[in-house]
């Protein structure tokens, strides 16, 4: 494994480990579209990050804006490995707490609401491939692991809920699923790296619990995302 890419959609979440890495932002790269490449290599990878941009003055989130910067990503990268890197919301019930760091294991699509037990139901519901060395690479760092489930909302309806626990789901952000799936279009393997900023069964409003976490989940993003790279280029990397 030679080139890494990170797909970020906050700058918050990224900027830490931008930092850590002192990765060199490469202007106007993908001009005229929004979306901004950070680079720098450790040992012999390139490391990539590649943020989706903002419009109207706050960053690109959801899946939009990922299926589109990850297909520009790889396109003009070519990258050997695909990280999504971000903040999501998970369940006390499973023993989550903020900032805790999940390598997901499964990925799928919650809001995508198309009748049926059928392929239109199969198509919605995604449930892409991830990283054949995702669960391994989970276990020597000893992070935890879990189903990622992606829709458009920050909030949870009744039916989101449903949809997210009857699919074994436990990790809920905007943006893995649609990066999944253009992994999948592309043949490349994609890795998910999720720290928690919020309990979606902990009784707190959604908004204001990802706020006030957002900055301690993206330390811990920069202390995985920091032991993960360091792997990836001593194992990975010849
Ligand atoms: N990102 C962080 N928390 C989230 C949540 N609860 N839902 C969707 N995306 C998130």
């Amino acid at each position: 494994m030679k080139k890494i890419c990170y797909i970020v959609a906050m700058r918050a979440e990224a900027r830490p480990f931008i930092e850590e890495f002192q990765l060199h932002e490469v202007k106007d790269y993908f001009a005229p579209y929004p979306f901004i490449l950070y680079q720098g290599t450790v040992g012999q990878m390139e490391l990539s990050v590649v943020l989706n941009g903002e419009q109207h003055g706050s960053d690109l989130v959801g899946c939009e804006a990922a299926s589109i910067t990850t297909y520009a990503a790889i396109e003009r990268l070519h990258p050997d490995l695909v990280i999504n890197s971000g903040t999501c919301g998970a369940f006390k019930a499973d023993g989550a707490k903020i900032a805790d760091i999940y390598i997901g294991n499964a990925v799928m699509f919650h809001d995508r609401r198309v009748p049926g037990d059928d392929a239109w139901g199969t198509q919605a519901l995604g449930n892409y491939p991830l990283w054949s060395q995702s669960e391994a690479l989970a276990e020597v760092l000893a992070f935890k692991i879990g189903k990622v489930t992606t829709g458009s909302s920050l909030d949870m309806q009744p039916i989101d809920l449903e949809i997210i626990r009857s699919n074994g789901g436990q990790l809920k952000d905007m943006e893995a699923a649609a990066i999944a799936f253009t992994c999948s279009l592309t043949h490349t393997p994609l890795l998910l790296v999720k720290s928690v900023t919020d309990l979606c069964d902990g009784g707190e409003k959604t908004f204001e619990e990802f706020s006030k976490n957002l900055s301690a989940a993206s330390q811990a993003l920069r202390v995985a995302n920091t032991r993960i790279i360091y792997y990836l280029a001593e194992h990975c990397c010849q």
